[in-house]
């Protein structure tokens, strides 16, 4: 793992390693803040002094210094080719079925989240469900068990399912990206762009009657929408999928209403009016 933790030396003249108890609690931390993947083979000392910079000459054009990302913020990715966008929507398109689907995604190298992920997240639930709910992308829980909202966030919506009568075998649930993006960040529009046409064809196959758009990124994504998850949640939209339209509602995301448990409420006001649609439409 690459945790920037010095590395144990044997040399006397090195500085001694932080004690047993203080490494682990680093180590702890990291994990805790979602940095548990390792990105390059060697390990890095960033204890390390950098080497020397030789300066400029005299005429060189200044560089303007660049910020880096705010911690947990994606970094700048690079647009998909008009070639990859291609090939993720014949690849899609091709399957006629959630499992062909699935089979066609484990092996399409467009998106460089599968290098980090452990593995593909490609849905939990019954397939032809009523209702479908649309995350943003696996965390590390989701990652290490292949199985969408299985962590914390996932026992909270489970809680919410169940207090509408609906539980993960009456539902069918995926993902906007179905790799863990490194350190749970969110996934960059490129990221986005170039899976979409997968979850595309993963409503189309799946055919469910109601969208549940769980969070900002899944609500922008799939209805188009610059605006934020506060102003969208709870309003019943349309969702196209070329073929039929979708009733969308986009709601807040389980990890935010863990962060912010008083807006559970508003939370609690979206599943109402699926339930009520639900039932409207069950009776007749
Ligand atoms: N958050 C998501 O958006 N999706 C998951 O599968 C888990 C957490």
């Amino acid at each position: 793992m690459q945790t920037g933790i010095p590395p144990v030396h044997e040399n006397v003249n090195m500085p001694s390693p932080p004690p047993r108890s203080d490494a682990a609690d680093l180590v702890a931390w990291y994990s805790e803040m979602g940095i548990d993947v390792a990105l390059d083979e060697e390990p890095v000392d960033r204890f390390a002094e950098p080497p020397p910079k030789a300066p400029p000459p005299p005429d060189a054009p200044r560089a303007r210094p660049v910020a880096p990302p705010p911690p947990g913020r994606a970094p700048a990715s690079v647009p998909p080719s008009d070639e990859t966008t291609r090939e993720a929507r014949t690849t899609a398109r091709s399957a006629k079925t959630l499992d062909e689907l699935r089979t066609a995604l484990d092996g399409f190298e467009g998106c460089n989240l599968r290098l980090t992920a452990t593995q593909l997240v490609f849905a939990d639930g019954t397939p032809g469900s009523r209702v479908m709910l649309i995350g943003e992308g696996p965390g590390r829980d989701e990652d290490i068990q292949g199985l969408p909202f299985v962590g914390r966030s996932g026992q909270l919506l489970d809680r919410m399912l169940k207090a509408i009568g609906l539980d993960r075998g009456s539902v069918y649930i995926a993902n906007i990206v179905p790799w863990r993006p490194p350190g749970n960040r969110r996934p960059t529009p490129q990221e986005t762009a170039v899976c979409r046409p997968f979850i595309e064809r993963q409503i189309e196959l799946a055919d469910p009657d109601f969208l549940v758009l769980l969070g900002g990124a899944a609500a922008s994504e799939l209805l188009d929408s610059p605006e934020g998850i506060l102003k969208m949640r709870g309003r019943w939209r349309e969702y196209d999928t070329g073929k039929r339209r979708i009733r969308a509602m986009p709601t807040l995301h389980p990890a935010y209403l863990l962060r912010q448990p008083l807006h559970k409420r508003l939370a609690w006001r979206d599943l109402l009016a699926l339930k009520e649609a639900i039932d409207a439409e069950a009776a007749t």
